[in-house]
């Protein structure tokens, strides 16, 4: 029988690249949801429904409708600021859903995927294994981390993918992440105001997707921290963008968090050990450089 596999969060970054990484496998059955139409223009091997995941009675509905074996939920409040600005909605999506999620996964002995973040961490003390203590800076990283204690409280069978700023090239053009947004201000000769004092180990779009495969098919327990394998400023990500695109850097104006008014709500550091995720995912990072040319190829493709 097919794996009945479950996408929240389909039009998002992850969402789509995942949707196409599963969807092209004939082992799954595949089933994508997001609160808006699809915004996929992949339309083939998946079905896709709109659906508020807000609204619990509309996320019961649509599990029971499925019944899936694995959920995987990258559906999510993402920006810290609109997490601050309407927390409710910040709990409805980030951490109620997560809940429903595990009293279906628990009826119906499903295996749930989370993303999460390396925001449930302060920056301090860093590099992190997923058993460091958590300290969360901002609402955002509160509610990932309150879904992850829904999860291991809820004794299923369950992962959380911690992950670390994502980048590659999306999907959907309206969607862009550090790598697309300073590329195309730079080629567009935009200048651009860049953070030097925040430290991150950037993660490439499709080890992740590749990694929540992975997961699917090994269903690991508990916490795995996926990211890249390099940590650098955001600054020096960008320098590194720049000069593998051959664009002038000239147009960049380094910054501190502090400029933006993200010294405190920020994490300053964070990097991951990846250990567990070598174990038993066999995960590897791609290195930042061999990525930067994968995306130049997709871009030829384009
Ligand atoms: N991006 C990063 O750098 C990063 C870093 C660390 C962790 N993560 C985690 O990784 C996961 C994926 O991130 P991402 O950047 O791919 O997310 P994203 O692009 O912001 O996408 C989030 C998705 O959630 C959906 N959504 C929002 N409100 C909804 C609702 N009420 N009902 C149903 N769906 C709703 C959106 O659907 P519509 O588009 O249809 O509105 C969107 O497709 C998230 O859990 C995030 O916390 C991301």
């Amino acid at each position: 029988m097919k794996k009945r596999i479950l996408i929240t969060g389909s039009n998002g970054f992850l969402g789509q690249e995942l949707t196409d990484l599963l969807a092209s496998n004939k082992a799954y059955d595949v089933f994508a949801t997001s609160q808006s139409i699809n915004k996929n223009s992949n339309k083939r091997g998946y079905t896709f429904q709109s659906v508020d995941l807000k609204q619990t009675h509309h996320a019961r509905e649509l599990l029971n409708t499925i019944r899936p074996h694995v959920i995987i939920n990258t559906a999510a409040i993402t920006s810290v600021d609109a997490c601050e600005l309407d927390k409710k909605g910040c709990d409805e999506l980030n951490v109620k859903l997560v809940k429903t999620l595990a009293e279906y996964a628990k009826k119906e002995n499903a295996y749930v995927i989370q993303l999460s973040t390396d925001f449930v961490f302060d920056g301090i003390n860093g590099p992190y294994q997923e058993d460091s203590p958590t300290a969360p800076v901002n609402e955002y990283g509160a509610s990932k981390l309150a879904a992850e204690a829904i999860l291991e409280q809820a004794h299923i069978s369950y992962s959380v993918l911690r992950t670390i700023l994502i980048y590659g090239l999306p999907k959907s053009t309206s969607r862009s992440n550090i790598l697309t947004w300073a590329k195309n201000m730079l080629s567009e000769k935009k200048n651009i105001n860049v953070v030097n004092d925040q430290w991150r180990s950037p993660t490439f779009i499709k080890d992740l997707a590749n990694a929540c495969k992975l997961a699917v098919d090994r269903q690991p327990q508990g916490i795995l921290h996926i990211s890249g394998g390099e940590n650098l400023s955001i600054s020096d990500f960008i320098y590194a963008v720049a000069n593998f695109w051959e664009l002038d850097t000239s147009f960049i104006t380094e910054i501190s968090a502090k400029h933006l008014k993200q010294d405190k709500n920020r994490p300053r550091k964070t990097s991951f050990i990846l250990d567990k995720a070598h174990r038993e995912l066999s995960y590897v990072p791609t290195p930042l450089k061999e990525s930067f040319a994968i995306i130049k190829q997709q871009l030829h493709k384009a």
